[in-house]
């Protein structure tokens, strides 16, 4: 009896040490013997990118987050379609949207001229978005690295986990929750939008139906987007309308004064359970910084592919 038990808690040991492993594997110094140069091949690449366009950090910031919520941080979103599947560049949130797979591959001729078939395309990803938001200047912080390369990409759950622009708080919370990420998470990530830009298509409802939007805020919006679908869809707006191309707390002090772009931004301060954190990080920048960053890391760790799993790919659009 003794022994049954003994063996019974040996083997849930393991259970629970194996299904633990995935994440437990990324760790910060994964390439320092085998790509000593992966950091300096990285960051020369994304600061000419943004130095020619400022906006390039945001999209590249944008990739991590909707790679990292189909099928965890993998590489998939870089893969093209192929005859045997479908990718993800098509689906709903990334269709005429999504950018930034030029640079990504020219990160990736640099890191293979300095390690060759070693470094994923998932952790690049990874890496790309950590300078490009430190080049913007937002927090630092050390990436985890250690991810594989998907075989394989699902534009059904690209589709189904990437939350719309019109999602309710309860959606967005759900959607994230989903990843194993808090409510209070979410909030931090959103932050993310103090960068970028936006389509006339994603906040068109937002600013000519909605009542949680100031009025004079709004009215400017319309002036660039026409509130007939069809009509300048592609047109864009800042998410951040005061510094767009500076990551800081600007984002959470825009929706406190009901000027968030999109439906969904303005959910996170709409007399919600979320009001309390954004009005905080209107006000506490480092503590936005210090929350982001956690979060950001949380997200990173999103069921990696590791071991013997996926490949390094070669080419960051197809698989080997
Ligand atoms: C909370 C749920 C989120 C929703 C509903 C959402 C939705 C959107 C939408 C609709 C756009 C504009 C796309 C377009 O019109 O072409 C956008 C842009 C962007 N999103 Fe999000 N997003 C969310 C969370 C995040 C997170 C967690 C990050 C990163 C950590 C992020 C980073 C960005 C960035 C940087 C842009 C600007 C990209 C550019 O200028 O190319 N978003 N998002
Ligand atoms: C605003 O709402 C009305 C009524 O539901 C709808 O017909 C119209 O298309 C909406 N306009 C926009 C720009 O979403
Ligand atoms: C909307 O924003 C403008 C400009 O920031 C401000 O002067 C005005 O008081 C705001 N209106 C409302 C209704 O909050």
């Amino acid at each position: 009896m003794a022994s049954c038990s003994t063996m019974a808690f040996v083997t849930l040991t393991f259970v629970l040490l194996f299904l633990g492993s995935s994440s437990a594997q990324l760790s910060t110094n994964y390439y320092s013997k085998t790509c000593p140069n992966l950091f300096s091949a990285v960051k020369p690449v994304i600061e000419s990118a943004i130095s020619s366009e400022k906006r390039m950090g945001a999209s590249i910031l944008r990739l991590f987050f909707h790679d990292c919520f189909v099928n965890g941080c993998d590489g998939s979103l870089l893969l093209d379609d192929t005859s045997s599947f479908t990718g993800e560049k098509t689906a709903n949130a990334n269709r005429n949207s999504v950018r930034g797979f030029d640079v990504i591959d020219k990160i990736k001729t640099a890191v293979e001229e300095a390690c060759p078939g070693v470094v994923s395309c998932a952790d690049i990803l990874a890496v790309a978005a950590r300078d490009s938001v430190v080049i913007l200047g937002g927090p630092n912080w050390d990436v985890k690295l250690g991810r594989r390369d998907a075989r394989t990409a699902s534009l059904s759950a690209a589709n189904n986990n990437i939350p719309p622009p019109t999602s309710s708080l309860s959606n967005l919370i759900s959607k994230f929750s989903a990843q194993g990420l808090s409510t209070d998470e979410m909030v931090a990530l959103a932050g993310a939008h103090t960068i970028g830009q936006a389509r006339c298509t994603s906040f068109r409802a937002h600013i000519y139906n909605d009542t949680d939007i100031n009025s004079s805020f709004a009215k400017t919006r319309q002036a660039n987007c026409p509130s007939t679908s069809g009509n300048g869809d592609n047109n864009l707006a800042p998410l951040d309308l005061q510094t767009p191309t500076v990551f800081d707390n600007n984002y959470y002090k825009n929706l406190v004064s009901q000027e968030g772009l999109l439906h969904s931004d303005q959910e996170l301060y709409n007399k919600g359970s979320t009001d309390s954190l954004v009005s905080t990080y209107s006000t506490n920048p480092s503590k936005f910084s210090s929350d982001f960053v956690a979060a950001i890391i949380k997200m990173g760790d999103i069921s990696p592919l590791t071991g013997s799993q996926g490949e390094i790919r070669k080419n960051c659009r197809k698989i080997n």
